[in-house]
């Protein structure tokens, strides 16, 4: 893997692969000592243009976890126009020996620029490009559905200390909830949970579902209490994007007391999904708006646990990029040489 750009450069075997090394990275930081050898020597950019705080954090602590030099670049407030910026910007940082460069861009597509216009040639991470893509996201959110449910609905994690190792999400059923419209993380997650055999549903208000969603591997519905009536494995809710929506709200919801009342998980909603369900949101949340704060600190919610399978994902994803070790001998085991230089 050279870059990962959208969760459709993932086919299955190479999202399996990422998963696996995930699992077996997340073991390696059950450990006291959690530093790996693996990326010495090499240099990791972080280039937000947009504002993030898991996203950011969690590539810099997995690249540190893997030994690698970090470099945060927080390029927000350029008054450069974008495109010159953005390639002034990473020549800049190439000239500095990066060797990898997580991008976050408020316009879509900046990462493929990066990647494909021959301005660099360093690895290039799309950390959530515009309203497009976010596949480290989807990465992390496949992971830790896996981590909850084996193929059947059955909550597995913690029964062995299994890892979750192998295969896809056959026969889970997803629902995804909210600003269908303006989310990357949405567009990665029906991309690569369909590509792991999971069935999708979005569910949003008419004015928060794009037009086009038809040719997506997914249903669709306007009806939240008719899809969770449905029994959904895993249930994903997506942060109202009020920064996406203009001056005074744009008109997309009339009022928040309405939209939580059709579209926001609450206590009493959760009372009626099986028992065996989760439930997500990639952060930041707005506790009141798309989840209420009984349903964000629920028995059922496993959203700081994405956070942590954040690092994990990433550092698969870091290591896949830049020692492009093949499946297999993804990750150092524990007693391996690389594991034991974690002690050095
Ligand atoms: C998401 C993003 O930035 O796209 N958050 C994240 O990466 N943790 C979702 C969001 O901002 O709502």
């Amino acid at each position: 893997m050279r870059h990962l750009l959208s969760a459709a450069d993932l086919d299955r075997p190479t999202a399996i692969q990422v998963l696996d090394t995930a699992a077996q990275m997340a073991a390696t930081q059950a450990r006291e000592i959690k530093k790996l050898p693996t990326l010495r020597g090499k240099t990791v950019v972080n280039l937000f243009f947009e504002d993030s705080t898991r996203t950011r954090i969690s590539f810099e602590t997995a690249a540190k976890r893997l030994s690698a030099d970090v470099i945060n670049f927080a390029a927000k407030g350029s008054s450069v126009s974008k495109g010159e910026s953005l390639k002034d910007t990473a020549q800049t940082l190439q000239a500095m020996g990066a060797d990898a460069v997580v991008i976050r861009h408020p316009a879509s597509g900046a990462p493929h620029s990066l990647a494909h216009c021959g301005w660099v040639d360093t690895s290039v991470i799309n950390a959530g490009d515009g309203t497009h893509q976010h596949p480290t996201q989807a990465l992390l959110d496949a992971f830790t559905i896996r981590r909850h449910l084996s193929p059947g609905g059955v909550r597995r994690v913690g029964a062995d200390g299994d890892q979750g190792v192998g295969g896809g999400l056959d026969g889970l059923r997803v629902a995804i909830v909210g600003d269908i419209l303006h989310s990357r993380v949405v567009r990665s997650n029906v991309q690569l949970l369909t590509t792991l055999g999971a069935e999708v549903t979005l569910v949003g208000p008419p004015t928060l579902v794009p037009i086009g969603v038809e040719a997506w591997p997914c249903q669709t519905s306007y009806d939240l209490d008719g899809v969770l009536a449905t029994g959904p494995d895993a249930v994903m809710m997506l942060r109202v994007q009020r920064e996406r929506m203009g001056a005074g709200g744009g008109g997309f919801f009339p009022s928040p007391a309405e939209y939580m009342h059709l579209y926001g998980l609450d206590a009493r909603r959760i009372a009626r999904l099986p028992e065996h369900s989760i439930v997500m949101h990639p952060g930041p949340m707005n506790r009141g708006l798309e989840i209420s704060a009984d349903a964000a600190d629920s028995p059922r919610s496993v959203i700081v646990e994405q956070v942590a399978n954040g690092v994990a994902v990433r550092m698969a994803v870091l290591y896949l990029v830049l020692a492009g070790v093949p499946t297999g001998d993804a990750a150092p085991a524990a007693g391996s040489a690389d594991a034991k230089g974690a002690a050095r």
